[in-house]
């Protein structure tokens, strides 16, 4: 089973990007850590990050038509976006949102999300780390 690790916008820029917020590993060390934990587990995993909403709603329709199970960290598009919601929804395989901070330490904006009371779980403020959890959750039986 090949899981889809989705990343939204500005997440390309992991180790530039505020790393008082996100932490110095850069986007290259969160792909390298999923692709570690997903070989330890026997899983697939793929990596995408994209600042096109557009592309990240046709990932999550691919994923839906493929019955594949996606971890999603869908940035800042999980406090405004209804058709990236629209379009999670319609995955039937476990889906987990992840975000590298604490959103719910952070500004209110940042508390609500479009994605956690469609997603199968929810890993927050682990860094990437979180991935890694969420990749074994995904890969657990
Ligand atoms: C984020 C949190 C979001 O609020 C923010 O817009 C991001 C990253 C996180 O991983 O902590 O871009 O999803």
């Amino acid at each position: 089973m090949t899981v889809l690790v989705l990343n939204g916008p500005n997440l390309g820029r992991l180790g530039v990007r505020e790393p008082d917020v996100y932490g110095t590993a850069t986007y290259a060390d969160l792909v390298a850590r999923c692709e570690q934990v997903a070989g330890e587990r026997g899983v697939d995993v793929e990596v995408r990050q994209t600042d096109s909403e557009a592309e990240m709603i046709g990932w999550l329709h691919g994923a839906a038509d493929d019955g594949s199970d996606v971890v999603i960290n869908a940035a800042a598009w999980t406090h405004t976006s209804v058709a990236i919601r629209d379009a999670a929804s319609q995955v039937t395989g476990t889906l987990v949102e992840v975000h590298l901070s604490n959103v719910h330490a952070r500004e209110a904006f940042r508390h609500t999300s479009y994605l956690s009371d469609v997603a199968t779980a929810v890993v927050v403020g682990m860094g990437i780390e979180g991935y890694a959890a969420a990749i074994r959750f995904v890969a657990r039986a």
